[in-house]
């Protein structure tokens, strides 16, 4: 029995990609661990954008969602990244154990800087911050504090896991076996989700169909799924199709065989996206009553955080303490 985490960033409204990557995985694999840790990455929030509206109205957003979805904060460490400080007291220490080149390496830096390229601007650092470059150490401080040995998460998070994993051993090779070395959970069967434009589906890109939109504005947006101009009658093809992407992500093994069936003998694309809604309305409708219920009731979300948060701490300050004697930062009297 091991013990997993995983973070959504405060940044935007819950979507259905944080569902299918994080949500639902981290929720199915909690039955058969032994602790589980589930938390708002709101200080990481700060690096994608620095609206304090959107950060506030996201918290209470994505803790609703974890919620509605079936997160038992009896069994569940749930909380805030900013209520647990020991995580930031970490980063420090362990950015002084990162080399600039590992962090170099990071996509998202990297990403940024290809920006600044195909703008020809010559300072490639243009308008990065220091808080975009060393987000994989704190995304490291997050998963090392509490002894992780699963993070379930989309595979866009594959290299911020690998980089968490030489970080550890890092420390440990300078100052003896002290952190867990964690190891990344990809559903392998789901796809990152793509978004209304056909890039990775995101908080950042604003492409996103909200997870837990009305039904009415759940059907427009996936109505708005891109297709090619195959009428009803032709073959479709499943690969590079959006909406074939979105069944892969909803659908069980069973009904996807059917649906590569529907695709093969050319169900027409408007009846394929009424599938598609029927899927993903059905899925998440039960769901859907419970998320309003938390929005309108924010004290209660309030609430659930604030015993989380004290839970976390006490464990953290634990392994904070392990971690600070370690590097002599300890009681002058001690040994
Ligand atoms: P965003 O890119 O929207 O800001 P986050 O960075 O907060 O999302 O991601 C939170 C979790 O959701 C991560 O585990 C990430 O891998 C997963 N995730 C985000 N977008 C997708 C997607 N389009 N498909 C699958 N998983 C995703
Ligand atoms: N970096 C993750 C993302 O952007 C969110 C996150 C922050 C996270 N800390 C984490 C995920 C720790 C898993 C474990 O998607």
């Amino acid at each position: 029995m091991s013990s997993i985490l995983t973070g959504i960033t405060t940044s935007g409204s819950p979507h259905l990609g944080n569902y299918v990557g994080a949500i639902k995985p981290a929720l199915e694999k909690i039955k058969e661990s032994k602790k589980s840790f589930l938390f708002l990455a709101d200080y990481h929030s700060l690096i994608k954008q620095q609206d304090p509206l959107l950060t506030h109205k996201s918290s209470l957003e994505i803790a609703s969602a974890w919620l509605a979805c079936g997160l038992d904060p009896e069994k569940t460490y749930f909380y805030r990244q900013s209520k647990v400080s020991q995580i930031m007291e970490l980063n420090w220490i362990l950015s002084n154990i990162t080399s600039k080149g590992l962090l170099n390496r990071a996509h998202a830096y990297k990403a940024a800087q290809d920006l600044n390229s195909e703008k020809k601007q010559k300072d490639l650092d243009k308008g990065i911050t220091a808080g975009l470059f060393n987000y994989p150490v704190l995304m490291a401080a997050d998963i090392l504090i509490f002894d992780t040995d699963i993070v379930p998460v989309g595979s866009d998070q594959k290299q911020h896991i690998e980089m968490t994993r030489d970080i550890a051993a890092r420390f440990n090779h300078l100052y003896g076996e002290t952190l867990k070395i964690p190891e990344a959970l990809i559903s392998e069967n789901t796809p990152i989700l793509l978004g209304t434009d056909g890039r990775k589906m995101s908080k950042s890109y604003k492409n996103y169909i909200e997870l837990f939109s009305e039904e009415k504005a759940l059907k427009k947006s996936l109505n708005q799924i891109v297709t090619d101009s195959l009428m009803p009658g032709e073959p479709k093809e499943t690969k590079n199709s959006v909406l074939y992407n979105y069944f892969q992500a909803f659908a069980t093994e069973i009904y996807l065989e059917e649906v590569n069936k529907m695709f093969s003998n050319g169900k027409g694309w408007g009846e394929l996206k009424s599938d598609l809604f029927d899927l993903i309305n059905t899925e998440l409708k039960d769901s859907r009553e419970k998320y309003f219920y938390f929005l309108n009731n924010a004290n209660e979300v309030e609430a659930i955080l604030k015993k989380g948060e004290i839970q976390a701490s006490l464990l953290a300050e634990k392994k904070l303490i392990d971690v600070r004697n370690k590097i002599g930062i300890k009681p002058l009297d001690e040994k």
